[in-house]
């Protein structure tokens, strides 16, 4: 019996201590470009996929207005392009620095519009912990969350009004004032005598 006790004790000991020595050796992947952590996939896929079923709500987004898809261009060139990127656009800088990678939902591999609706709509609201993802449930609307839902829904269908709102923001043109309006301009030579 002494000898069981002693067992449990150490046993119970054992692996924290392993744990706490292993994050203390400093080989603990910590930096986003790191190896996954071991069981990491598994268990956050699983925690993620679980919670997601109990909650995700279920509605059919296929007849969704084009204006609202327009709309919902306009919350992802705001919120999500910098990550998931625009169509035809190359891989923004912050995707290619984020671990896990996140996807570019106007690609083939990238795209989710195989998943349910309200899957998606889950995981915009809510974010993905552990990842990059942020969930949206603070910054957005309940009607914007569902539009920007029904745009990457459909990414690989969508009307060419909702494709040209999903264009890259043209170059900032820097106009002067006296360019703009050349009455107001002051160059030097050109100002007016005092009468
Ligand atoms: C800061 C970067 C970042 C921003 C901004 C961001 N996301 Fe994400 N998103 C991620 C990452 C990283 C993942 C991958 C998470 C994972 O691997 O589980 C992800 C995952 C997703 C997924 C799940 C993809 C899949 O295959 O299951 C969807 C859908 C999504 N994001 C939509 C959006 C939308 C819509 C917005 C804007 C409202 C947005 N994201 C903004 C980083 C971001």
């Amino acid at each position: 019996m002494k000898s069981f006790v002693i067992g449990l004790i150490v046993g119970l000991l054992i692996l924290p201590l392993a744990f706490a020595a292993y994050v203390a050796s400093g080989r603990m992947p910590a930096a986003t470009s790191d190896p996954p952590i071991p069981f990491e996939a598994v268990l956050a896929g699983a925690a993620l996929h679980a919670r997601i079923k109990r909650e995700a709500p279920k509605r059919d987004v296929s007849g969704v207005a084009t204006a609202e898809l327009v709309s919902g261009a306009d919350v992802y060139q705001k919120d999500c392009a910098v990550c998931h990127g625009l169509p035809g656009q190359p891989v923004p800088p912050v995707a290619k620095g984020e671990f896990p990678p996140p996807p570019q939902l106007f690609t083939v591999d990238g795209r989710v519009s195989d998943d349910p609706a309200g899957v998606t709509y889950w995981k915009v609201k809510n974010g993905i912990r552990l990842t990059g993802m942020p969930g949206f449930q603070a910054s957005l609307e309940d009607q914007q969350l569902w539009q920007v839902t029904a745009l990457v829904a459909r990414a690989d269908k969508l009307p060419p009004e909702v494709l040209d709102a999903l264009k890259p923001a043209p170059p900032v043109i820097l106009i002067t004032a006296g360019a703009a309006n050349p009455a107001a301009s002051s160059a030097p030579g050109q100002v007016k005598p005092k009468q």
